[in-house]
């Protein structure tokens, strides 16, 4: 695993945009071969999508030939209602981009057959030939997506239930009104998320400093999802100061050292 600890979240934002550019030119996708993304919501990546944009408007990356999957969607919210996270990807990403919409895939948290609607979506990723990177933010209980504490770590497309310090976590985004957050919702599974060729989880902020710990330094286990990453071949942690603060200093030293060594592309 890879851990690049950047000062603060603007730094932090700004590495993982540039990743992004970095891998969706790389690729240089076409309409034959589209680059597959896929894409987290939450107040994390926002400093990254803001960057994006930018670098779309000055015509450094195009989303053209991007495809986007996203990781979730809660059950129940109309795609207006503005907390919903349809509206959160046109209104922060989509809308500021050259993306077509055509290419761009939800979870439908509106549908009557939610089984059929998470099979349709594991089928749709396998059809665009799997995800070539998935981008993530995590839970303070080190949720990934909607996969909670206790998701299996080879979990698929399903809907869940919410736990309790999720609900009062995202309760911020609804007036602080517990009642109104939703509890269940679709969400891509663990598996979903490893899968893909390469992933890239974004965290920020010491109220995520000890599932940041476990990720990187504890067990795999179920109870912390964020911690099947240790299992993948290509991933990447970008994290900001404050989310880096329980880390042991050997191991914070250690990941410093390995970004000093890359930047100067002395990495192994
Ligand atoms: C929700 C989303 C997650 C996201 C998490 C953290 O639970 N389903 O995908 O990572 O919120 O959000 P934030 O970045 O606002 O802390």
């Amino acid at each position: 695993m890879r851990l690049v600890i950047e000062q603060d979240y603007a730094a932090m934002s700004t590495w993982a945009a540039e990743h992004v550019i970095k891998r969706i030119n790389k690729f240089a996708p076409t309409a034959d071969r589209p680059f597959v993304i896929g894409l987290p919501t939450g107040s994390t990546p926002i400093g990254m999508y803001q960057e994006l944009a930018k670098a779309c408007q000055a015509g450094r990356v195009s989303f053209k030939n991007v495809i986007t999957v996203n990781m979730d969607e809660y059950v129940g919210l109309e795609p207006s209602h503005p907390e919903s996270y349809h509206y959160f990807m046109k209104s922060n990403f989509f809308d500021h981009i050259d993306i077509d919409p055509k290419n761009t895939h939800l979870l439908n948290g509106l549908a009557k057959d939610t089984t059929a609607e998470c099979q349709a979506y594991e089928e749709m990723i396998q059809s665009l030939g799997g995800i070539d990177l998935f981008i993530g933010g995590i839970g303070s209980d080190g949720h990934i997506a909607f996969n909670e504490p206790g998701s299996s770590l080879a979990s698929r497309t399903r809907e869940v239930r919410l736990m309790p310090e999720t609900i009062r976590d995202n309760s911020r985004f609804f007036e602080n009104d517990l009642s109104k957050v939703p509890t269940r919702a679709l969400t891509v599974g663990v598996g979903t998320v490893t899968d893909a060729r390469e992933v890239m989880i974004l965290i920020s902020g010491s109220n995520k400093a000890r599932a940041l710990c476990k990720a990187v330094e504890g067990h795999i286990t179920q109870m912390c999802p964020i911690s099947a990453l240790q299992l993948h071949s290509d991933s990447i942690i970008v994290c900001d100061d404050d989310a880096a603060v329980e880390l042991q200093v050997k191991t914070f030293r250690f990941y410093k050292q390995e970004e000093k060594l890359a930047r100067e592309g002395l990495a192994y």
